[in-house]
């Protein structure tokens, strides 16, 4: 088969990609732990499971990469990953990573230098997701539950971007087999503007009339909400750490990326909003449904 293998094809980016390359006659494989008994190109790959690896590589010629989700150390099982995809001579391998970079995950930069390293290969350096204003994302369920963001971020601003507008960016770079990868090894990935959790609030509070207000915590209680919500000690940690770099402003940056890679300006905020109103409707709690 010459087509994509997508990792992560039942998440919220790569669900997304999929559809996008079907749409387009693009053959794809989607990588599943779980993989649809419907589907007959789905295929059985777990990160923790390396023996699914190279059958779900074997015959592509382009990759997209989600590498293990909530790691602060994937190298391990990413390396002979990359290593099996170059002995196969998977042409385009583009990995879904971060703009925000973790603490103390040296590993997740050393990943991102390999597969930069590979001619036509290529790294997306995503910003934060604005789905992670929706559930299961905690932040979301905090909104929907409680009509509240907690943060350690202060006014800090992120450049939030919509993961359909990335996986966007990843089908313009995977449609194509034979497209010239040209020099660009990395992209950072944003929204059109960069917001912070108040603008953030105040945008959906306008939207959907459901009052939102910003309850500012420190990191430590913040990597406790994390925990709380399932996360290992040692991510929960790092990502609440994270918010210290986001009030110190190095979040607060965007690109023209996407719309370089598509031809069309990435979603803004408030319409990311507008199509999601009802997931942040109190009339929709369904104790308080009555009340109102
Ligand atoms: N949220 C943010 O703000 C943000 C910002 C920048 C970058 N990112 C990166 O985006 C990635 C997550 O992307 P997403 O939000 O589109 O995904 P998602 O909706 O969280 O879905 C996770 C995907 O990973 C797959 N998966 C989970 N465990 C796996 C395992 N052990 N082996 C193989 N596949 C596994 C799941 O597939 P199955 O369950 O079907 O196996 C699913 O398709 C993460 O790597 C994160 O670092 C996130």
């Amino acid at each position: 088969m010459t087509g994509v293998l997508v990792t992560g094809g039942t998440g919220r980016t790569g669900s997304a990609l999929v559809e996008l390359l079907r749409g387009s006659g693009v053959l794809v494989r989607v990588a599943s732990r779980h993989p649809s008994a419907t589907d007959p190109d789905a295929v059985r790959f777990d990160w923790a499971d390396p023996a699914t690896h190279p059958a779900a590589l074997r015959g592509v010629d382009r990759v997209f990469l989600v590498p293990p989700v909530e790691s602060v150390d994937p190298l391990p099982l990413v390396d002979p990953f990359l290593a099996e995809a170059r002995r196969l001579g998977v042409r385009r391998v583009v990995l879904l990573g971060s703009a925000i970079v973790l603490p103390n995950a040296p590993s997740a930069l050393e990943m991102a230098a390999r597969v930069r390293a590979q001619p036509g290969w290529v790294v997306l350096r995503a910003s934060g997701f604005m789905q992670n204003f929706l559930r299961p994302h905690p932040v979301g369920e905090r909104i929907r539950r409680d009509g509240e963001i907690r943060t350690a971020a202060g006014a800090g601003r992120v450049g939030w971007i919509d993961a359909r507008d990335i996986a966007a960016a990843a089908a313009a770079l995977l449609a194509d087999p034979g497209a010239a990868p040209g020099d660009q090894r990395d992209y950072l990935l944003t929204g059109p503007k960069a917001l912070s959790y108040q603008d953030a609030a105040a945008t959906i509070t306008a939207h959907t009339g459901r009052p939102v207000r910003v309850v500012p915590i420190g990191v430590d209680e913040q990597a406790a909400h994390y925990r709380a919500a399932g996360a290992s000690a040692e991510f929960a940690a790092a990502i609440a750490a994270v918010e210290d770099g986001i009030r110190a402003g190095r979040e607060d940056r965007v690109s023209t990326a996407v719309l370089d890679l598509t031809g069309r300006p990435p979603r803004t905020f408030a319409e990311f909003v507008q199509e999601h109103a009802t997931e942040w409707a109190e009339d929709d709690l369904p104790e308080r449904g009555s009340a109102r």
